[in-house]
């Protein structure tokens, strides 16, 4: 049977009178890669400080590979590895000083030291680079360091508040293949935060946090269906001509840009009816449709409609 490593239940944390988690109660199984989704001032980096033992609870209870946060707050925390939103890597010391200091302060036996470094380091492609100064790196490249800084304990769970935010895509494409390997090759489970809804795709499970409420959980696909038959792709000209008329119709809820194309969420049942209304009030308005059908809906058109609750 697969284990359950991580196990939050009806917690809340409240800053003052400001309320940023609100009985919010979710578990990551063994293997799992959870993503924690939600627009700025969700809760997403509370909910992973607290998990880490970072900041206390004022109602509920976490555990970690069974182990109490609050009440065994050090063996749950020789379980993690966290890597913050802002990453915290030294700029003065050296990638391999950097390593070598989290070791130290991880309580790695000082004799599987080298050997671990080794690996880390060549693990995140940083072999070529140990004598260079973390300040000098490149964002992605810091961002790989604060990777196998978080990893040095060989922790069974990683934490990462939006480990990719602000980096480019190739990094980011990168950063993913390590996380990948991480849960396939090092058997590693893994909770991360994600303002990207192409990295939520790639989570086993995505759980959707709204003014500290999960509000919503379960596999992408899961999360998509839920609005099967309802998501209407529309290609024409001109994109304004396109957008009012979409926006006039009565059956259709919300107007959202992708690219060159619209997506036009249409009420349950409606989608016939309104492809055939908005062709033909495109074309009798002078615009041009190329496209206009239902398509599979994206993560993004879950993640509108569940912000507007
Ligand atoms: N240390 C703090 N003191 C006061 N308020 C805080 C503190 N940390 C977070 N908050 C508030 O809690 C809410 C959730 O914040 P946060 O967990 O950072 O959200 P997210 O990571 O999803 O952007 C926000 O309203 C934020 O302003
Ligand atoms: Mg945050």
């Amino acid at each position: 049977m697969t284990e359950t490593l991580i196990r939050v239940s009806g917690i809340t944390k409240n800053f003052g009178v400001v309320r940023a988690l609100a009985g919010v109660s979710l578990w990551v199984k063994e293997g799992e890669i959870y993503g924690l989704v939600g627009p700025d001032g969700a809760g997403k980096t509370t909910l992973i400080r607290l998990i880490c033992g970072a900041l206390r609870l004022q109602a509920g209870r976490i555990s970690l590979c069974g182990f109490d946060v609050a009440d065994e707050t050090e063996r749950a925390r020789e379980q993690i590895g966290y890597l913050a939103q802002r990453s915290a890597v030294y700029e003065d010391l050296t990638v391999l000083e950097n390593l070598k200091f989290f070791a130290e302060v991880r309580g790695l036996p000082k004799e599987e030291w080298a050997e671990r470094c080794r690996w880390l380091l060549e693990f995140v492609g940083l072999a070529e680079f140990t004598g260079r100064r973390a300040g000098q790196l490149s964002g992605g490249m810091k961002q790989k360091l604060a990777l196998a800084v978080a990893l040095i304990h060989r922790p069974r769970v990683l934490l990462l508040d939006e480990p990719t935010t602000g980096v480019d895509p190739l990094t980011r494409l990168d950063f993913w293949r390590l996380i990948i390997r991480l849960v396939r090759g090092e058997k590693l489970t893994v909770l991360l935060s994600t303002p990207y809804m192409d990295e939520a795709a790639r989570c086993t499970r995505v759980g959707f946090l709204h003014k500290g409420h999960l509000i919503c959980e379960g596999t992408p696909r899961e999360l998509r269906s839920r609005l099967a038959g309802r998501i209407l792709e529309l290609i024409g000209e001109p994109a304004s001509l396109l957008i009012d008329l979409s926006r006039a119709d009565r059956q259709v809820e919300d107007v959202q840009r992708f690219g060159n194309s619209l997506h036009l969420r249409v009420q349950e049942g409606q989608a016939e009816m309104v492809i055939r209304r908005l062709n033909e009030a495109i074309r009798k308005a002078g615009g041009r449709v190329h496209r206009l059908q239902l398509v599979e809906p994206l993560l993004e058109d879950v993640f509108i409609v569940l912000s507007e609750g």
